[in-house]
Protein backbone atom coordinates (compact mmCIF):
# COMPACT_ATOMS: atom_id res chain seq x y z
CA UNK A 1 0.00 0.00 0.00
CA UNK A 2 1.33 3.22 -1.16
CA UNK A 3 1.79 5.85 1.94
CA UNK A 4 -0.68 8.38 0.29
CA UNK A 5 -3.56 5.90 -0.70
CA UNK A 6 -5.76 7.51 1.67
CA UNK A 7 -4.95 11.19 1.00
CA UNK A 8 -7.46 12.96 -1.51
CA UNK A 9 -4.91 13.21 -4.15
CA UNK A 10 -3.60 9.64 -3.47
CA UNK A 11 -6.92 8.38 -4.32
CA UNK A 12 -7.92 10.27 -7.29
CA UNK A 13 -5.12 10.34 -8.99
CA UNK A 14 -4.61 6.59 -8.72
CA UNK A 15 -8.32 5.64 -9.43
CA UNK A 16 -7.56 7.51 -12.73
CA UNK A 17 -4.30 5.90 -13.41
CA UNK A 18 -5.61 2.51 -12.29
CA UNK A 19 -9.02 2.65 -14.60
CA UNK A 20 -7.21 3.29 -17.95
CA UNK A 21 -4.50 1.80 -20.03
CA UNK A 22 -0.67 2.84 -19.75
CA UNK A 23 0.14 5.34 -22.38
CA UNK A 24 1.75 3.45 -25.24
CA UNK A 25 5.65 2.99 -24.03
CA UNK A 26 7.14 4.76 -26.92
CA UNK A 27 5.60 8.43 -26.22
CA UNK A 28 7.83 10.65 -26.56
CA UNK A 29 8.90 13.76 -23.82
CA UNK A 30 7.01 17.08 -23.27
CA UNK A 31 8.01 19.64 -26.41
CA UNK A 32 9.04 22.39 -24.04
CA UNK A 33 11.31 20.21 -22.00
CA UNK A 34 12.73 18.41 -24.89
CA UNK A 35 13.27 22.16 -26.33
CA UNK A 36 14.70 23.65 -23.55
CA UNK A 37 17.35 21.02 -22.78
CA UNK A 38 18.18 21.02 -26.59
CA UNK A 39 18.16 24.70 -26.48
CA UNK A 40 20.66 24.42 -23.36
CA UNK A 41 22.95 21.73 -24.77
CA UNK A 42 26.40 21.85 -22.99
CA UNK A 43 25.33 24.91 -20.92
CA UNK A 44 23.04 22.68 -18.76
CA UNK A 45 25.19 19.02 -18.37
CA UNK A 46 23.32 16.02 -17.60
CA UNK A 47 23.43 15.86 -13.61
CA UNK A 48 20.65 15.12 -10.98
CA UNK A 49 16.65 15.82 -11.66
CA UNK A 50 13.61 15.15 -10.61
CA UNK A 51 10.66 14.92 -12.60
CA UNK A 52 7.16 16.20 -9.95
CA UNK A 53 3.93 14.63 -10.79
CA UNK A 54 5.90 12.67 -13.36
CA UNK A 55 3.01 10.54 -14.53
CA UNK A 56 3.67 7.36 -16.10
CA UNK A 57 7.52 8.83 -16.85
CA UNK A 58 7.41 10.05 -20.24
CA UNK A 59 10.07 12.80 -19.07
CA UNK A 60 12.02 11.13 -16.82
CA UNK A 61 13.19 8.64 -19.34
CA UNK A 62 13.62 10.49 -21.83
CA UNK A 63 15.77 12.55 -19.35
CA UNK A 64 17.43 9.03 -18.39
CA UNK A 65 18.51 8.45 -22.04
CA UNK A 66 20.53 11.69 -21.84
CA UNK A 67 22.51 10.58 -19.45
CA UNK A 68 20.31 12.14 -16.74
CA UNK A 69 20.09 10.51 -13.23
CA UNK A 70 16.16 11.21 -12.23
CA UNK A 71 14.26 11.08 -8.76
CA UNK A 72 10.68 10.31 -10.62
CA UNK A 73 7.91 11.70 -8.30
CA UNK A 74 4.08 11.11 -8.21
CA UNK A 75 1.39 10.63 -5.52
CA UNK A 76 -0.28 7.21 -7.90
CA UNK A 77 1.71 4.13 -7.54
CA UNK A 78 0.22 2.66 -10.60
CA UNK A 79 2.37 5.94 -12.38
CA UNK A 80 5.11 4.97 -10.76
CA UNK A 81 5.47 1.24 -11.35
CA UNK A 82 4.08 2.00 -15.20
CA UNK A 83 7.66 4.78 -14.78
CA UNK A 84 9.47 2.06 -13.74
CA UNK A 85 8.62 -0.73 -16.58
CA UNK A 86 9.41 2.85 -19.23
CA UNK A 87 12.46 3.09 -17.73
CA UNK A 88 13.29 -0.89 -17.69
CA UNK A 89 12.03 -0.97 -21.44
CA UNK A 90 13.97 2.00 -22.35
CA UNK A 91 16.98 0.24 -20.66
CA UNK A 92 17.93 3.23 -18.27
CA UNK A 93 16.39 1.25 -14.91
CA UNK A 94 19.91 2.34 -13.24
CA UNK A 95 19.60 6.04 -13.79
CA UNK A 96 15.46 6.56 -12.52
CA UNK A 97 14.27 5.98 -8.91
CA UNK A 98 10.44 6.63 -8.27
CA UNK A 99 9.14 7.85 -4.98
CA UNK A 100 5.97 8.80 -3.77
CA UNK A 101 4.87 11.68 -2.60
CA UNK A 102 1.95 13.51 -1.95
CA UNK A 103 3.75 17.09 -2.56
CA UNK A 104 0.90 18.99 -0.42
CA UNK A 105 2.42 17.31 2.20
CA UNK A 106 5.90 16.25 2.03
CA UNK A 107 8.90 16.63 -0.79
CA UNK A 108 11.96 14.53 -1.53
CA UNK A 109 14.76 15.50 0.85
CA UNK A 110 17.72 16.46 -1.70
CA UNK A 111 18.58 19.10 -4.30
CA UNK A 112 18.81 18.86 -7.79
CA UNK A 113 20.68 20.43 -11.24
CA UNK A 114 17.00 20.38 -12.73
CA UNK A 115 13.41 20.39 -11.31
CA UNK A 116 11.42 19.40 -14.15
CA UNK A 117 7.75 20.78 -13.16
CA UNK A 118 5.08 19.88 -16.15
CA UNK A 119 1.33 20.37 -15.80
CA UNK A 120 1.66 20.28 -12.04
CA UNK A 121 -1.87 20.87 -12.06
CA UNK A 122 -4.63 19.01 -10.19
CA UNK A 123 -8.83 19.47 -9.49
CA UNK A 124 -8.16 19.45 -6.44
CA UNK A 125 -7.21 21.24 -3.28
CA UNK A 126 -3.28 22.23 -4.03
CA UNK A 127 -0.93 24.77 -1.98
CA UNK A 128 0.82 25.25 -5.13
CA UNK A 129 2.67 28.07 -4.83
CA UNK A 130 4.41 26.60 -1.40
CA UNK A 131 4.80 23.55 -4.05
CA UNK A 132 6.62 25.56 -6.36
CA UNK A 133 8.79 27.48 -3.87
CA UNK A 134 10.12 23.98 -2.39
CA UNK A 135 11.13 23.15 -5.83
CA UNK A 136 12.69 26.38 -6.15
CA UNK A 137 14.62 25.85 -2.84
CA UNK A 138 15.76 22.42 -4.04
CA UNK A 139 17.56 23.67 -7.19
CA UNK A 140 21.17 23.60 -7.02
CA UNK A 141 23.60 26.84 -8.22
CA UNK A 142 23.55 26.56 -12.05
CA UNK A 143 20.57 24.71 -11.99
CA UNK A 144 17.46 24.62 -14.36
CA UNK A 145 13.80 25.07 -12.74
CA UNK A 146 11.48 24.59 -15.82
CA UNK A 147 7.66 25.23 -14.71
CA UNK A 148 5.35 24.06 -17.56
CA UNK A 149 1.06 24.99 -17.43
CA UNK A 150 -1.65 24.51 -19.26
CA UNK A 151 -2.75 27.95 -20.27
CA UNK A 152 -5.55 26.76 -22.46
CA UNK A 153 -8.19 24.15 -22.60
CA UNK A 154 -7.43 21.36 -25.19
CA UNK A 155 -10.63 20.85 -27.22
CA UNK A 156 -10.75 17.29 -26.23
CA UNK A 157 -9.88 18.08 -22.25
CA UNK A 158 -12.48 16.30 -19.80
CA UNK A 159 -12.63 19.91 -18.27
CA UNK A 160 -14.70 22.21 -20.64
CA UNK A 161 -15.56 24.66 -18.32
CA UNK A 162 -14.36 28.28 -17.54
CA UNK A 163 -11.15 27.79 -16.55
CA UNK A 164 -8.31 31.14 -15.57
CA UNK A 165 -5.32 29.93 -15.98
CA UNK A 166 -2.39 32.66 -14.24
CA UNK A 167 -0.11 34.42 -16.44
CA UNK A 168 3.35 32.82 -16.27
CA UNK A 169 4.17 36.03 -14.97
CA UNK A 170 1.80 35.44 -11.78
CA UNK A 171 3.24 32.10 -11.72
CA UNK A 172 6.44 33.63 -11.07
CA UNK A 173 5.75 36.45 -8.60
CA UNK A 174 4.04 33.62 -6.43
CA UNK A 175 7.40 31.51 -5.89
CA UNK A 176 8.49 35.09 -4.33
CA UNK A 177 12.08 34.44 -5.62
CA UNK A 178 15.04 37.02 -4.57
CA UNK A 179 16.24 38.08 -8.37
CA UNK A 180 19.47 38.36 -7.63
CA UNK A 181 19.56 34.46 -7.43
CA UNK A 182 17.88 33.99 -10.59
CA UNK A 183 18.23 34.44 -14.21
CA UNK A 184 15.39 33.98 -16.31
CA UNK A 185 15.58 31.66 -19.25
CA UNK A 186 12.19 32.11 -20.87
CA UNK A 187 8.55 33.93 -18.79
CA UNK A 188 6.04 33.10 -21.45
CA UNK A 189 3.10 32.20 -23.02
CA UNK A 190 3.78 29.68 -26.09
CA UNK A 191 1.64 27.79 -28.24
CA UNK A 192 2.31 24.19 -29.81
CA UNK A 193 0.73 22.14 -31.82
CA UNK A 194 -1.18 19.05 -29.93
CA UNK A 195 -2.33 15.83 -30.61
CA UNK A 196 -5.44 14.16 -29.18
CA UNK A 197 -6.18 11.02 -27.97
CA UNK A 198 -8.18 10.08 -30.94
CA UNK A 199 -5.44 11.98 -33.07
CA UNK A 200 -7.46 15.24 -33.41
CA UNK A 201 -4.75 18.22 -33.83
CA UNK A 202 -5.48 21.88 -31.96
CA UNK A 203 -2.91 24.78 -31.03
CA UNK A 204 -2.61 24.89 -27.16
CA UNK A 205 -1.17 27.11 -25.12
CA UNK A 206 1.38 27.03 -22.01
CA UNK A 207 2.87 28.80 -19.82
CA UNK A 208 6.68 28.33 -19.65
CA UNK A 209 8.63 29.44 -16.83
CA UNK A 210 12.31 28.32 -17.03
CA UNK A 211 15.01 29.83 -14.77
CA UNK A 212 18.27 29.41 -14.02
CA UNK A 213 20.14 29.68 -10.31
CA UNK A 214 23.20 31.75 -9.89
C1 LIG B 1 -1.73 16.71 -15.32
S1 LIG B 1 -0.71 15.40 -14.86
C2 LIG B 1 0.85 15.81 -15.63
C3 LIG B 1 1.77 14.68 -15.71
C4 LIG B 1 3.10 14.85 -16.44
N1 LIG B 1 4.05 15.65 -15.73
C5 LIG B 1 2.91 15.35 -17.84
O1 LIG B 1 3.55 16.31 -18.21
O2 LIG B 1 2.13 14.77 -18.57
C6 LIG B 1 -0.39 15.76 -13.15
C7 LIG B 1 0.42 14.68 -12.45
O3 LIG B 1 0.68 15.13 -11.12
C8 LIG B 1 0.37 14.11 -10.19
N2 LIG B 1 -0.11 14.78 -8.97
C9 LIG B 1 -1.26 15.45 -8.81
N3 LIG B 1 -1.38 15.90 -7.55
C10 LIG B 1 -0.25 15.49 -6.90
C11 LIG B 1 0.21 15.62 -5.56
N4 LIG B 1 -0.51 16.27 -4.63
N5 LIG B 1 1.42 15.09 -5.25
C12 LIG B 1 2.15 14.43 -6.19
N6 LIG B 1 1.76 14.25 -7.47
C13 LIG B 1 0.56 14.78 -7.82
C14 LIG B 1 -0.70 13.26 -10.86
O4 LIG B 1 -0.76 11.95 -10.37
C15 LIG B 1 -0.31 13.34 -12.33
O5 LIG B 1 0.56 12.29 -12.67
Amino acid sequence: MNAHDDTEAGRFWEDLYAGREARPLDAGPNAVLADVLTGLGEDLPPGDAVDLGCAEGADSTWLAGRGWTVLGVDVSATALERTRARAARAGVSDRVETEAHDLGRSFPIRSFDLVNAHYLQTPLEFPRARVLRRAAAAVRPNGLLLIVDHASVAPWSWNQGAVTFPTARTTLASLDLDPADWTEHRVEAADREATGPDGQVATVTDNVIALRRR
